[in-house]
């Protein structure tokens, strides 16, 4: 059966962003002008993905607007003959969206059961908001063709330094079945260095069986407390194969704020209007903590 629906998380509280979130979406933050969400519609999209569906909550009504028109501003625009802008502003009205709400942020395995009348009986991917992923291929894409040959659920995974495997989920992998594909022994959520079966992590992006939602059904709160979404696939892996794809191209991560400065600067140095001032400012900005550095050596 081929993939055709995609699920995005967004109803989160996005802690690591407060107070910015304290009103606001963190979804909605921007990497230069480009709100973190719309990098993810737009992979959705280039994968080939018909429908989208963004779990949202309290605090998410600029996400709905987002993705809708804007009249207003539109015939401004056009009465100013701001072409560019306007193309800007219309590119992301046109998109089949539909929305649910996860009246409480009860976890990750939560969220993506909300989703469970929208999937219907498909395979689907769930994407996460917390990291914009950039290879030759779109990750999601990846997935759906692994799917088309092993008609199984596959987790995108990605290697971690050791230390920080107890922010992720962690796949203990049985054996490589082809290049960069693994057949999995059992997820385990948020492993402390010494627990963590291997250095590989669950990076967010997912594609699942309609099955995982008997699962999540029945789900208990694990790791803080939270229904996880890595519990329940550690069951699944148990009546039907999982597998793991590791991902080799470039994953920005977005969800914690010293990832999110960083994404921003490497964004920032390629976007045609800022791109030649920011390395000049980050230039000089070098230059000076130099400075400062070597005075205080000395
Ligand atoms: P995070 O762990 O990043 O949680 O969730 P968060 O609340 O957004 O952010 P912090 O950690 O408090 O800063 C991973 C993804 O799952 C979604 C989030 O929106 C995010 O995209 N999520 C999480 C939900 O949709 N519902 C939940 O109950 C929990």
């Amino acid at each position: 059966m081929k993939v055709r629906k995609a699920v995005i998380p967004a109803a989160g509280l996005g802690t690591r962003f407060l107070p910015a979130t304290k009103a606001m979406a963190k979804e909605m933050l921007p990497i230069v002008d480009k709100p973190t969400i719309q990098f993810i519609v737009e992979e959705a999209l280039a994968s080939g993905i018909e429908d989208i569906l963004i779990v949202t909550g309290k605090a998410k009504r600029p996400i709905e607007d987002h993705f809708d028109a804007n009249f207003e501003l539109e015939s401004n625009l056009r009465e100013k003959n701001k072409t560019e802008l306007l193309k800007l502003v219309e590119e992301t009205t046109d998109v089949n969206l539909h929305f649910i709400r996860q009246s409480h942020p009860k976890g990750l395995g939560h969220a993506v059961l909300q989703a469970k009348a929208f999937v219907g009986n498909e395979p689907f991917v769930v994407m996460l908001g917390d990291d914009i992923m950039e290879d030759k291929i779109p990750l999601s894409k990846q997935l759906m063709n692994d799917y088309d040959s092993t008609h199984a659920s596959t987790i995108a995974v990605m290697k971690v330094p050791h230390e920080e495997t107890s922010k992720y989920g962690i796949i203990n992998p049985e054996a490589e079945v082809s290049k960069g594909l693994y057949n999995v022994n059992s997820f385990v959520e948020k492993p402390t260095p010494e627990e963590a079966p291997s250095d590989l992590a669950i990076i967010g992006r997912y594609l699942l069986t309609p099955e995982i939602f008997h699962v999540l059904e029945t789900q208990a709160p694990g790791a803080g407390g939270e229904i996880q979404l890595t519990d329940a696939i550690d069951t699944l892996n148990k009546t039907q194969r999982v597998f793991a794809r590791e991902f080799t191209g470039k994953r920005y991560d977005v969800g914690d704020k010293f990832g999110f400065m960083k994404t921003s600067i490497e964004y920032g140095l390629v976007h045609p209007e800022v791109k030649d001032n920011l390395r000049e400012y980050i230039i000089e900005l070098g230059e000076e903590l130099s400075k400062e550095q070597a005075s205080k050596k000395k």
